[in-house]
């Protein structure tokens, strides 16, 4: 299981976070993670999972997994393949890679199953109650309008946050919740936290950054700040 508080670095497909560089990366935020004590996990391409569960001791997720079973389907993602890269868990209905809610509920079930974790996104609140009554681990509110944005969905936006909070306490305290869209700063980070969630989803700012150690421990003293 994740701790929490955590940060989960999306790779996306970013070609900054592909092959080796997408080594480079999981090492980098490995050990600013290592060095401040806070808890993260990194999702690349799933043609990376293997290459980085197998070098580098850091949680690592897919991006998405499709909702079957093992057999007959050419060019689908297995969630006993993830697992057997080494991954714990994935990913789920992403805004970039949605699935219909029935699909949700068949990958979070397959997900518990095989004792992998589940990060459902959802955009909006009223999304993440739907989903809550799958019982995944983690719910991650994401409003699409601000994905890649720069502007941190805790500050534009905090009653979503808070609402997404509220909601799925509401149907099972259980479900931890996470934010994210344009998450960018420790200042991000901490009035996430402060908002109730137990943590964020972000991917350009550390991704695409100049210098992504540097955005990584501004993003990790938002957690030991607090
Ligand atoms: O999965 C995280 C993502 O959608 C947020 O992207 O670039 O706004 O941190 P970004």
């Amino acid at each position: 299981m994740l701790k929490t508080p955590i940060v989960i670095v999306n790779f996306k497909t970013y070609p900054q976070s592909v092959g080796e560089r997408a080594v480079e990366l999981s090492k980098t935020i490995a050990s600013v993670a290592k060095e401040k004590g806070i808890s993260v996990a990194v999702a690349p391409q799933n043609l990376d999972l293997y290459r980085i569960a197998s070098q580098i001791d850091i949680p690592v997720l897919a991006q998405h997994i499709d909702p079957i079973t093992p057999g007959a389907h050419t060019g689908w993602l297995l969630a006993e393949t993830a697992r057997a890269t080494g991954a714990v868990g994935s990913l789920i209905n992403h805004s970039e890679h949605q699935l219909q809610p029935e699909e949700i509920e068949q990958v979070v079930k397959r997900l518990r199953e095989l004792e992998l974790t589940s990060v459902v996104c959802a955009r909006d609140p009223e999304v993440c109650k739907r989903v809550a009554v799958f019982e995944p681990d983690m719910v991650a509110v994401e409003p699409p309008e601000l994905i890649g944005s720069g502007r941190a969905v805790s500050k534009v936006k905090p009653e979503v946050v808070s609402d997404a909070v509220k909601l799925v306490r509401e149907v099972n305290p259980g479900v931890r919740v996470l934010c994210g869209a344009g998450i960018t700063s420790g200042e991000d980070m901490r009035i996430a936290l402060e908002l109730g969630a137990e943590g964020v989803l972000l991917a350009s700012s550390v991704v695409k950054a100049p210098d992504p150690r540097a955005a990584m421990l501004d993003i990790a003293n938002g957690i030991t700040s607090k």
